[in-house]
């Protein structure tokens, strides 16, 4: 009995912090626009999913975007991401990241294959990318992680080349060098090993 109300008192702040997934589901409909309808995002490089993907990281990005950390002026103002609430953020992450597309339709989730040399990319990935964004690429929600195994390839393909360019900060590091001695050979190799961690991917 001690112990239940010990867990009680620990989880109490949770509950008094509740989602509220129907306020995430009604604030996102302002992003399907570029988004799409369910979050899945479409296969090219500036339309990407937010469904599956960690809260945790999705917090922090629309944060950055907020804040100009992460320049993206139309969605911005698009979505009048200013008039948002904490909550409502946190309410729209929690909600984007509870959607399982292949529930809602099956081959909506598939990640397309990206070409290039899978057995090369995992050995780059087994050493430089594993250790934050995990052995299954579903990254880390709690440490802003995001989730590349789920992402569309084109997408993370530009991201690599805005890191490389110092258009965006890489693992809050301005000073990161993981991107600076990749040639675009070897990007397109991590993101074929990557691409294959999808859940359609696997064999
Ligand atoms: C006008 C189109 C547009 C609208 C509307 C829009 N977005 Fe975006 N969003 C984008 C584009 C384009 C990117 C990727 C661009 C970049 O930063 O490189 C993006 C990126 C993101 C990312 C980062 C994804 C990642 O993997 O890093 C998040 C999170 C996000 N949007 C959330 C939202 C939310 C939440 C809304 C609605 C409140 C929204 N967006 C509305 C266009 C839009
Ligand atoms: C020390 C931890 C760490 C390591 C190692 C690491 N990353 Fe990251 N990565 C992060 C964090 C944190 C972010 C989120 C950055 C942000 O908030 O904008 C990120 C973001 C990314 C993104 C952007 C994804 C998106 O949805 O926009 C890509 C692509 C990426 N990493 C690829 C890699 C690859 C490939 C490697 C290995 C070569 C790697 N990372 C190694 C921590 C790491």
């Amino acid at each position: 009995m001690k112990r239940l109300i010990l867990i009680l008192l620990l989880t109490l702040p949770l509950i008094s912090n509740a989602i509220d997934l129907e306020n995430g589901k009604k604030q996102a409909r302002s992003c399907a626009l570029c988004h799409g309808v369910y979050g899945q995002g479409t296969p090219g490089p500036a339309s990407p999913r937010l469904a599956g993907t960690p809260a945790g990281y999705m917090v922090k990005e629309i944060e950055a975007y907020i804040n100009e950390e992460r320049i993206n002026p139309r969605m911005v103002i698009t979505s009048s991401l200013h008039s948002l609430s904490e909550e409502d953020i946190d309410d729209i992450a929690a909600y984007y990241e509870s959607i399982n597309l292949e529930k809602i339709r099956p081959g909506l989730g598939d990640i397309p294959q990206w070409p290039g040399n899978k057995e090369a990319g995992y050995e780059i990935y087994n050493e430089e990318c594993k250790s934050c964004h995990r052995k299954n690429g579903m990254g880390k929600s709690r440490k802003g992680i995001p989730a590349l195994a789920l992402q569309y390839p084109r997408y993370l393909y530009r991201q690599i080349k805005m890191f490389q360019w110092d258009k965006r900060v890489h693992d809050d590091d301005p000073e990161d060098e993981t991107f600076d001695d990749f040639t675009d050979r070897q990007i397109e190799d991590i993101l074929a090993y990557v691409s294959s961690l999808a859940p359609n991917n696997k064999k």
